[in-house]
């Protein structure tokens, strides 16, 4: 039976998201790889234990992570029930819905149908009573968005998830259903956008608003939480010498993970250039990656996956060195421009 470390909270920082009155680490641990059936359930349980012990209350799931689908949430009701579950009170849940999961007219998108099913069966899943977060996993353009946020605010109501997102929303997508939901009386917490030095878009004004996603997001008090801020593990040092065979790429999984194509000879340079630069810094890659993600002030948590304990450890000590010079920022620019 696991037992936490005493000393848990001495080493982590915890941020506001937005205006809420819910902190959340600065580093989130994802499930969406490394916690399915093709994967070992001992290292899936070392990894989940020794980021609680290092102060990582949040842990993030979706209805679809697995392979297959619904096999993340399985593992980890399964390891919450091997002694995790005993500080539920110190643990924030998320997950999601709007991917495929079902076949017929209600499997998957934004309907209230489909959004309220799927948490019940999550919850299942993972044998909980409620989640911290519910998301809406991507804007739906068939239904409307009053029913996808009516739908949210009433699962906040039924006490089936106590905090409710969005993810994958663009900027005024994102405008809309924060009045939507400001409008019921259940606040948005929080969106998950793609983020990283290789992906911006979050970055981007709109043409009509002037307004980046992160401007919206500033402007409201509702926090950020960065997916995929490795690129999958690309802006890391483990693709600077070949692929190796236990990697993402490696292994050719198919679930939306990286592929070689991916890795062009381009990409491979600026991976190169960064880590010289990382190097210089006294941190790895993957700790300047997530830095670089940090230095924004309304980026609450980044979201990383790790598939050991290992990497995971690499990945929290980079809130050890967060502080980037005008220079070293533009060096990262002209870089990424190349
Ligand atoms: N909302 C959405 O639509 C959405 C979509 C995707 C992801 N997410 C969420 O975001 C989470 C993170 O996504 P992600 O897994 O793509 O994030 P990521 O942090 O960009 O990539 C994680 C992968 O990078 C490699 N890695 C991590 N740390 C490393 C280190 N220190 N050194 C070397 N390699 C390292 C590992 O790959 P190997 O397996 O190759 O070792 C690991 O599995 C997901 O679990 C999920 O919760 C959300």
């Amino acid at each position: 039976m696991y037992t936490a470390y005493p000393m848990r909270y001495d080493s982590m920082k915890y941020n506001r998201c937005g205006k809420s009155g819910l902190m959340l680490p600065a580093i989130s641990l994802g499930l969406w790889h490394n916690f399915g059936n093709v994967d070992d359930y001992a290292t899936m349980k070392s990894i989940i234990f020794h980021a609680f012990d290092k102060g990582i209350t949040h842990f993030d799931l979706a209805n679809n992570y697995g392979p297959p689908a619904g096999e993340a949430e399985k593992n980890f009701g399964k390891i919450l029930n091997e002694g995790l579950d005993n500080y539920r009170d110190e643990i924030i849940i998320s997950t999601k819905a709007g991917y495929y999961m079902w076949p017929g007219p209600y499997g998957e998108w934004g309907s209230r149908k489909y959004l309220i099913a799927s948490l019940d069966q999550s919850l299942k899943r993972m044998g909980l009573d409620y989640v911290d977060i519910f998301y809406s996993h991507r804007p739906d353009p068939d239904t409307p968005m009053e029913e996808t946020m009516m739908a949210l605010d009433s699962i906040v109501r039924s006490g089936k998830a106590l905090y409710v997102g969005i993810s994958s929303y663009d900027a005024e997508q994102t405008r809309q259903a924060l009045h939507i939901l400001k409008q019921l009386g259940t606040p948005c917490l929080i969106h998950q956008p793609k983020y990283s030095m290789f992906v911006r878009w979050v970055e981007d004004k709109n043409n009509a608003t002037h307004k980046s996603l992160l401007d919206v997001l500033g402007e409201h008090g509702v926090g950020c939480i960065p997916f995929s801020p490795l690129a999958q593990g690309l802006l890391t040092n483990k693709y600077l010498n070949g692929i190796p065979a236990d990697s993402r790429v490696g292994r050719g999984l198919s679930n939306g993970a990286i592929t070689q194509e991916n890795i062009s000879p381009e990409v491979i340079d600026k991976i190169k250039e960064l880590n010289e630069m990382a190097v210089k810094r006294g941190q790895s890659l993957a700790q300047m990656a997530i830095a670089w993600l940090m230095k924004d002030s309304r980026v609450t948590s980044v979201l990383i996956g790790a598939s050991s304990v290992k990497q995971l450890d690499d990945n929290l000590a980079a809130i050890n060195n967060l502080e980037f010079s005008e220079k070293e920022l533009l060096h990262i620019e002209q870089i990424l421009e190349k």
